[in-house]
């Protein structure tokens, strides 16, 4: 096969245009002999996000001339970017939020704003300062967790819808946000959004398991069964063998399938500082194996943050 076709997926193709190099045996490759602009021929843009489907997240290494705006041109060539409903954008950007340290840290497993619908199919984050040693972040691969199961199990999953909510006080995460930004980020909008744990990959028709640390309760179950059962199926995503690691330096930006992976960061570098930009790429509502959707529960918006700003952990009005 020499031309990739969008409506086709064959995890056997060979790469023309770019390099891939495994990270490890299930998920996470390298990418190299590319420089990410938003000026890339449509033949290295398919095979990119070739590489995305097949390895989940892939990190390309020395981007660090890659501008905000530039990056958010490269995030278009993916998608139309989808901005977060209740975190404040980063000044002069039109879709980029400022990852960090002081604003919070994303220490538990989640995969990226999964309360909307349409939660994001990507998310791409550029490093921009990182700290001398540690602050590595991990994705699992939800797809392999999936596979894993016996069939037993993968028939009660594919039976279970969950609801996904952004005040998630359950599996709460401790160092997420500072006081502020946890404020805002609870009260400014109130959304839920039911789920199938298994949804299938429009583009792979993989199923993967949709979880993480959004999820409220399993649809007609208690709390204490929902609990049970959430752990039943988290603990099998994360499992080590679903696992990639990667440890920063500056200029390496990652790109996940976030419809196929859970990622936290490490909270083990004290007080250094660990700033990244983000801009995440909109997805389309997940459908169970019987092509049932999501459906959205609540969506309430009690505060507009469009003229807000966020910028060293701080929350300010944007000044014009
Ligand atoms: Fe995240």
């Amino acid at each position: 096969m020499t031309q990739l076709e969008s409506n086709h997926y064959n995890p056997d193709y060979q790469y023309q245009h770019i390099e891939v190099k495994p990270v490890t045996g299930r998920i996470g490759a390298e990418i190299s002999g590319i420089q990410l602009s938003g000026n890339l021929d449509k033949s290295v843009v398919d095979e990119f996000n070739h590489a995305l489907l097949k390895y989940k997240v892939v990190f390309v290494r020395g981007q660090q001339d890659l501008t905000d705006l530039e990056q958010e041109a490269f995030a278009r060539l993916l998608g139309n970017p989808l901005n977060h409903p209740s975190v404040p954008l980063k000044d002069g950007t039109a879709h980029t939020l400022s990852i960090d340290s002081r604003g919070g840290r994303a220490d538990s497993w989640h995969t990226d704003i999964t309360f909307l619908p349409n939660y994001p199919k990507a998310t791409i984050l550029r490093n921009v300062v990182a700290p001398e040693h540690g602050g590595d972040t991990v994705w699992a691969n939800t797809v392999t967790a999936y596979e894993d199961l016996s069939p037993e199990l993968q028939k009660l999953a594919e039976q279970l819808r969950a609801v996904h909510s952004n005040s998630y006080d359950y599996a709460t995460p401790k160092g997420q946000y500072n006081e502020e930004g946890r404020h805002l980020f609870r009260t400014a909008v109130e959304v839920e959004t039911e789920h199938p744990l298994v949804r299938v990959h429009p583009e792979t028709g993989e199923k993967s398991l949709v979880l993480g640390h959004f999820f409220k309760r399993f649809s007609g179950y208690s709390p204490a069964q929902s609990r049970r059962l959430f752990e039943l199926f988290q603990e099998q995503i994360v499992q080590w063998e679903n696992v990639v690691r990667w440890r920063w330096a500056v200029g390496d930006v990652a790109i996940w399938d976030n419809r196929a992976t859970q990622h936290r960061a490490i909270n083990d570098y004290g007080d250094a500082l660990r700033i990244a930009s983000r801009v995440t790429i909109e997805g389309d509502v997940p459908v169970d194996v019987n092509g049932q959707p999501s459906t959205v529960l609540k969506n309430i918006q009690n505060t507009d943050i469009s003229n807000l700003r966020s910028e060293a952990g701080r929350i300010y009005e944007k000044a014009s």
